[in-house]
Order: C-alpha cells, then sequence, then structure tokens
C-alpha cells in the first residue's frame, strides 16, 4: 500500500511492459473508467512524456464520471515522488500509466508501492519473447513480492502463440487474466475520452465482457466488493481460470 497517513484504503496498479505500443495506455485508461463506474472516482498517474493517458482524460466529457489525473509534466514539475500527498482524500483507487523503454532503476521506483503490477502483451512470438524476459526481471526486481499478472492483447483465443504464452508464463507462475481482441471499440473509445464500458453495450459487448475478467481479477486481488446493487453481471473467475473462462465470451 502507499504511504498516505490519511487514509487507509489506497489501492495501487502499475501498468508495465517497456516494449512500446502494447496496450499500456489503453488498459490504464479502461481500468480508470471502470473504477469510475463502480466507486468513488480513481486517479491516473501518466508518467509518460508523451501524455496520452493525460489527453485522453482531456477529450472526457464533463457529464462523465469522474477520473484524477496527475500528467507527467506536472510530475516533473513538482518531483516524481510527490503524488501520494496530492491524491484525493475520496480516491481509493490509483493506476499508473508508465512510458516504453525504461530501466531496471525506473521500474523498481515505479513498482515500490504497487498493490499489483500488470503487463499488457502482444502475443506474436518476438513479443512472448520479450515480455518473458521482462517479467523474469520484474520479479527479481520486485523480489518476488507484488502480483504480476498478464494480459494478452489485441489477440484471438484459441491461437498457437497464445498458448506459448500462456505456457510459458505458467512456469513463472504468473497468471494470463485476461485476453482482450483487436477491437476499434478501443480506438473510438479513446478518442472521446472513454472506458470500453462507456460505449454503447450492444457495441461493445464483447469487449466489456472480455475487460471485465481483468477488472475482476484485480478486484478480488484487491479484495474489493461493491454493493449489491452495482455488482457487475458477471462471475467472478479464480485467477488460474481466468483465460479459460474467457472462453466462454469468445464467439
Ligand atoms: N485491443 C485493442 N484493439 C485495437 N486497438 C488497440 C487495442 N489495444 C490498443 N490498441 C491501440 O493500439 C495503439 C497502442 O496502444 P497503447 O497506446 O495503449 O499502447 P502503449 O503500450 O501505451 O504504447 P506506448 O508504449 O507508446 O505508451 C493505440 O492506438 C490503441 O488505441
Ligand atoms: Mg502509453
Amino acid at each position: 500500500m502507499i504511504i498516505a497517513p490519511y487514509r487507509d484504503k489506497l489501492s495501487q496498479i502499475v501498468i508495465l511492459n517497456p516494449k512500446g505500443g502494447c496496450g499500456k495506455t489503453t488498459l490504464a485508461t479502461n481500468l480508470a473508467s471502470y473504477f469510475a463506474l463502480r466507486g468513488p472516482p480513481p486517479m491516473l498517474i501518466d508518467n509518460d512524456p508523451n501524455g496520452y493517458t493525460s489527453r485522453w482524460l482531456e477529450r472526457r466529457s464533463k457529464d462523465s464520471r469522474r477520473i484524477h489525473c496527475i500528467s507527467d509534466c506536472k510530475l516533473t514539475i513538482l518531483g516524481k515522488r510527490t503524488w501520494p500527498s496530492r491524491i484525493p482524500s475520496e480516491t481509493e483507487t490509483v493506476i499508473v500509466d508508465t512510458p516504453a523503454a525504461l530501466g531496471p532503476r525506473e521500474i523498481t521506483a515505479l513498482t515500490r508501492n504497487a498493490d499489483c503490477i500488470l503487463v499488457p502483451v502482444l502475443p506474436s512470438a518476438f513479443d512472448i519473447h520479450t515480455a518473458t524476459n521482462f517479467i523474469a526481471e520484474l520479479l527479481l526486481l520486485t523480489q518476488f513480492e507484488r502480483p504480476v499478472a498478464v494480459v494478452a492483447n489485441r489477440t484471438r483465443l484459441n491461437t498457437n502463440s497464445l498458448e506459448m504464452l500462456t505456457r510459458i508464463l505458467a512456469d513463472f507462475e504468473t497468471p494470463t487474466i485476461g485476453v482482450l481482441r483487436n477491437s476499434q471499440n478501443y480506438v473510438h473509445a479513446a478518442d472521446l475520452g472513454l472506458g470500453i464500458h462507456e460505449m454503447p453495450h450492444h457495441r461493445a459487448r464483447k469487449d466489456i465482457a472480455q475487460m471485465d475478467l481483468i477488472a475482476n481479477w484485480v478486484d478480488r486481488l484487491l479484495r474489493r466488493t461493491w454493493e449489491p446493487e452495482i455488482t457487475p453481471a458477471f462471475n467472478v473467475q479464480p485467477m488460474s481460470r481466468a483465460v479459460g473462462a474467457g472462453l466462454a465470451y469468445a464467439e
């Protein structure tokens, strides 16, 4: 947990993969949108000088559920380590988006207080090789003390590459908690400053179901419970079966 003396319920999710374009910002913004719909306004920490997360939030309509954000530019001015003291007291979840090409020192600093680390991976042969090396390094850097999970992005279930990814990761005891298909809904949602859960349900139904598995896993890990009336209408899946459960949503 983050050391913030004035609150006792603050969880930090760090999205990490030094490989560019694998879906870090997509996952960070979609989880923020999910948490904003389900509970108090979450906070995004945008560590990327490109500022795509901050720009996503700027596009967001004032009528949408509130999400707080600290941009990389602001972090540079205020000091990278000052953000825990700038989190609004209402916030219970912090999602940290990170840039590509980070070195070991930066990774260590970013993950020091993480409650979980999510690694989006594009499961091509090359990306799997890079991602598994990175996860091995990450587990060593975090001394195996932080839960690490993988999200296979822009892929279909039942592919050889996905099977290879989950098999290799099983050796590291790192679960693949979700599979996101390649979908223009993510691109349209990002243009509007929205998450997949805020898109018309009839259009984004499959993507919502896939993202729900990831959000469920995070909720379970962080021991979140929602009021019965806002409990998502999907089953919470055991971690190890998350990918298998995703099969139910594949069409
Ligand atoms: N499942 C998906 N389906 C379709 N498009 C996607 C999907 N996931 C991500 N994208 C698109 O791929 C591009 C790269 O995604 P994103 O910006 O999330 O990656 P990133 O890891 O944050 O990149 P960087 O390392 O440059 O910060 C974006 O245009 C995004 O909209
Ligand atoms: Mg990004």
